[in-house]
């Protein structure tokens, strides 16, 4: 697909469904991902990869974290949460590995980077026909969760990418036009 036709169809489709990328389509995608721009080549970014069996762990993980946060969350509520993790044959967890204090990089560029690189993960899959929604919820705040799966206190979950094939595309959506978010500069304000 050519470049700009890519990033101006990029949208998050409605339902995802099996097969999941293949190894081939996600390589190529985590490989656009590190090339996203890095202040200071930190390379502040890590990808968990979740899927098949693992995604059902990965359930349990979301449906303690409603559990914690929601303690008079019903069974109704913790079986939705579970089945959350099977609304896509994969899950990428996007990660910022924070060097927290860094002496040159400030945290924010760290995050922006790895927030960089998980635009460039989705659009790489967009580009070879997958769809990915990007998803953070109260969950990916949580230290628990971050312990969970296995990262340190001072990583940052960027988001929980469901990746698969598209079942049901994108409703029609008015997109937004860039004008009314880009000014002209012309010199300081008194
Ligand atoms: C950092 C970040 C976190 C997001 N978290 C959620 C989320 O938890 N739930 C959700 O429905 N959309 C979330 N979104 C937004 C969707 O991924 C999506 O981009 C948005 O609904 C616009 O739709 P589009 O992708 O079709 O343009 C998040 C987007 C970003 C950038």
């Amino acid at each position: 697909m050519e470049a700009l036709e890519n990033l101006m169809s990029r949208r998050s489709p409605n339902k995802l469904a099996e097969p999941a990328p293949s190894k081939e389509a996600l390589d190529k995608a985590m490989a656009a991902a590190v090339r996203a721009p890095d202040h200071g080549k930190l390379k502040p970014w890590r990808f968990i990869v979740i899927d098949s069996e693992a995604r059902s762990a990965f359930g349990d993980v979301m449906a303690r974290c409603l559990k914690r946060q929601q303690p008079d969350a019903n069974d109704e509520m913790l079986k939705r949460e579970l089945e959350k993790a099977f609304r896509a044959p994969t899950i990428v967890v996007a990660v910022a590995r924070i060097q927290p204090q860094h002496p040159k990089i400030p945290e924010v560029e760290q995050l922006l980077a790895a927030g960089a690189a998980t635009q460039n993960f989705w659009l790489a899959l967009h580009a070879q026909g997958y769809g990915v929604y990007w998803k953070t919820g109260a969950a990916a705040y949580d230290a628990q969760v971050k312990r969970e799966l296995g990262l340190a206190e001072s990583d940052q979950i960027v988001g929980f990418m469901y990746v698969g094939t598209i079942a049901a595309p994108a409703p029609d959506a008015k997109r937004p036009e860039a004008e009314g978010f880009v000014e002209r500069w012309t010199r300081p304000a008194a």
